[in-house]
């Protein structure tokens, strides 16, 4: 495994101009955000050594290194997720890749599907905390100490520090900006009314297909994150049916808006 990494390592830091300490994982629909880079250099996922590619729809399969105002970043534009066949050790590589680049804050995002019946489409909430269901983790396996510890502590797994500085940057620029619970399914395809309705009792707002095990990977390696869904429906039984996503263009320059200005404060 370590040997894997340093060579992924080492291809991604000879085509990188500074060091960079943020880096965020652009989830569907966002991918735009890169647009908003400065001097950006454009690495293909498929380029470098033992990296995953991509095969969801609407990711781009890259990672951008560039500028946001003085920041010097790294964006994953496009993921993987455990439905496309991907093991959760696999998903958890990349963000291991970004930890021994130096990455110090992780911004997440996700297309979610929203559960509490107090929002709507098109809305983005502040990830507080997740649910996660089904039994396989990144973690799972031999431990590996340098990256922490064997049972590592979630309590603050989404950094309360970032969540504040959000709600104070969406306070200021009017921006809508919901908070709540992500529960983590394994997809591809969407729940049923019946999970939906368990979720909701269980105390999820909004449901998505990623995001969960790139978190317990970064919480794990002592990585600050912050995340955000973006909710492009109503969850089953709470809609006619889940025909169509909504991408609001609102929402995503909203979200452009938020995560830059939050990179710019950091
Ligand atoms: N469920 C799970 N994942 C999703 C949804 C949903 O309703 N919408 C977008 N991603």
């Amino acid at each position: 495994m370590m040997e894997r990494l340093n060579q992924s390592v080492a291809y991604i830091k000879a085509r990188l101009t500074a060091q960079p300490a943020i880096a965020l994982i652009l989830g569907t629909g966002l991918g735009d955000f890169a647009d908003l880079m400065q001097d950006a250099v454009t690495i293909p996922y498929g380029d470098i050594p033992h990296f995953p590619v991509s095969t969801a729809p609407y990711h781009k399969g890259q990672l951008v290194a560039g500028t946001i105002g003085e920041k010097y970043v790294l964006v994953m534009q496009g993921r993987f997720h455990y439905y496309e066949g991907y093991s959760m050790q696999e998903i958890g590589f990349p963000i291991r890749v970004l930890k021994l680049l130096g990455i110090k804050t992780l911004f997440v995002s996700n297309a979610a599907g929203a559960i509490n019946e107090s929002y709507r489409v098109g809305d983005l909430m502040m990830m507080t905390d997740h649910i996660k269901f089904f039994n396989d983790t990144p973690l799972r396996g031999q431990n590996i100490d340098a990256f922490g510890p064997r049972f590592n502590d979630m309590s603050t797994a989404y950094t309360p520090a970032l969540q504040g500085l959000a709600q104070k940057i969406a306070d200021e620029k009017g921006i809508d900006l919901q908070q709540g619970v992500y529960a983590y399914m394994p997809g591809p395809c969407y729940e049923t009314p019946a999970e939906i309705r368990m979720l909701g009792i269980l105390g999820a707002d909004a449901v998505g297909m990623s995001t969960v095990p790139e978190v317990i990977t970064a919480a794990h390696s002592g990585m600050d994150v912050f995340g955000i869904s973006f909710c492009v429906n109503m969850a089953a039984g709470l809609c006619k049916k889940i025909e169509h996503l909504d991408f609001s263009k609102t929402a995503i320059e909203n979200f452009k808006l938020l995560i830059s200005e939050m990179i710019k404060a950091l």
